[in-house]
Formats: C-alpha cells, sequence, structure tokens
C-alpha cells in the first residue's frame, strides 16, 4: 500500500522505527484499557513491527498502520486491522489515538480513509469492529462512520482475567458506496 494522504494526516504501514512513538502511548493503561495489547517495552514493539507482512494480502495477522499529523509530521496514533475469510474478503479494524490528540477528528478521518481504500482499492466485502460495550469514544467513532450494530456478545471476550461483553459493528461495500462515501 503506499501511504495515504487526507486533509490532515498520512497513513503508512508501521515501522521498526515508529515504535518510541508507538510504545509511548500504546503503553498507557490507563487510556487503553479495553484494549487486548499492552506492549512491556519499546523492543516488544520493534520486535512485532520487524516480523509483520507489510502488505494487505495475509489473513489472521494484525497489520499496524500509522497516523501521522501532516502539519508536523508527528505519529499520534495506529490502526489495526486483521484480513479474514473468504480470499481475505473481510476486514476487522481498530484505532488508538495518543491522548493529547483525541477529540480533533483525527480518528474519524483516519478510518473513513482506510474503510474507502479497504472498499474502493481492494474492493474488500465487509469490514467490521469488535468494540467493548465500556468504551463509548469508541461506539461513538464507530457509528459516527456509518457502521451497523449487528450483535452484542455477552462475556464472549475474555480480557486480562475477566469475561467482557462484545458488540460486533459492520458495514458492507455496497452500503459504503450507497451511502455515498
Ligand atoms: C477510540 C478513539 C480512537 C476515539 O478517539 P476520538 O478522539 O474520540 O475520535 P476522533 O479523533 O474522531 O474525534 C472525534 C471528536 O473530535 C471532535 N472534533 C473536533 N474537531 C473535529 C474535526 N475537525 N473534525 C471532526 N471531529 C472533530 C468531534 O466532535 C468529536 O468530539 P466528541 O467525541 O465530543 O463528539 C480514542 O478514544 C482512543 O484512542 N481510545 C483508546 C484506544 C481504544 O480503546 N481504541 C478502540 C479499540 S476498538
Amino acid at each position: 500500500m503506499n501511504p495515504i494522504k487526507t486533509d490532515r494526516l498520512i497513513i503508512r504501514f508501521a515501522q521498526p522505527e515508529d515504535s518510541e512513538a508507538i510504545y509511548y502511548y500504546r503503553s498507557d493503561f490507563i487510556e487503553n484499557k479495553y484494549q487486548g495489547w499492552h506492549p512491556d517495552s519499546v523492543e516488544e514493539v520493534r520486535e512485532y513491527i520487524k516480523h509483520m507482512p507489510q502488505t494487505f494480502d495475509v489473513a489472521d495477522v494484525c497489520l499496524q498502520l500509522v497516523i501521522i499529523r501532516l502539519i508536523d509530521n508527528r505519529l499520534i496514533g495506529d490502526m489495526g486491522i486483521i484480513f479474514s475469510n473468504h480470499d481475505n474478503m473481510q476486514a476487522e479494524i481498530g484505532c488508538t489515538l495518543h491522548k493529547h490528540f483525541q477529540g480533533k477528528g483525527y480518528a474519524t478521518e483516519a478510518l473513513k480513509a482506510i474503510v474507502d481504500y479497504l472498499f474502493l482499492s481492494l474492493k474488500k466485502h465487509r469490514v467490521m469492529a469488535s468494540i467493548d460495550p465500556r468504551n463509548t469514544s469508541s461506539l461513538q467513532l464507530i457509528e459516527r462512520l456509518g457502521f451497523r450494530k449487528e450483535g452484542h456478545f455477552k462475556e464472549s471476550y475474555f480480557l486480562r482475567g475477566e469475561w467482557v461483553d462484545d458488540i460486533i459493528y459492520a458495514i458492507l461495500r455496497r452500503e459504503w458506496v450507497g451511502n455515498g462515501r
């Protein structure tokens, strides 16, 4: 994937040299309490990125893209994408922003661009998100993008020692395109 440019952002595959910036906000347990991945060290992030495929042709691997702010070239967050199912035609997405850069519409802008890319360029069939019901900012974000709530699963996900609920949101290509996006 070539870097994707939006009005205020650049989105590209994470590189090993991004590790320190990613570790800084990803290791913030309070901010990311509903997230599965809290790296213990910069090295853990670097190792993950070093071994991560830099292509969208793989299934069942969380591909990390970074969100760079154009105005100062600063890494402000990341998006994870996992492809699965028939010919990798489905994708699960998630987004994490450094707390100083939340509340400015950056996550909405970045996710809209990547969903556009998945549907319009790669012709994927369905994009979905799995969200902890207590994660209100994430629920608002996915609803702002027009995803449909498809199910609320009771205690279906084991997160750090407890069973937690999981809400699945999704949108199909024809719906995204039909919505004029
Ligand atoms: C989930 C997460 C990325 C959402 O971030 P966010 O800042 O709420 O989302 P956005 O960047 O799209 O910002 C939207 C807010 O910016 C406001 N905003 C300000 N300027 C804006 C602009 N120019 N354009 C659009 N919105 C703007 C919007 O009104 C909205 O405010 P509101 O939440 O009060 O309604 C963030 O909370 C996060 O990183 N959480 C921790 C990680 C996590 O749990 N991720 C979910 C995994 S599935």
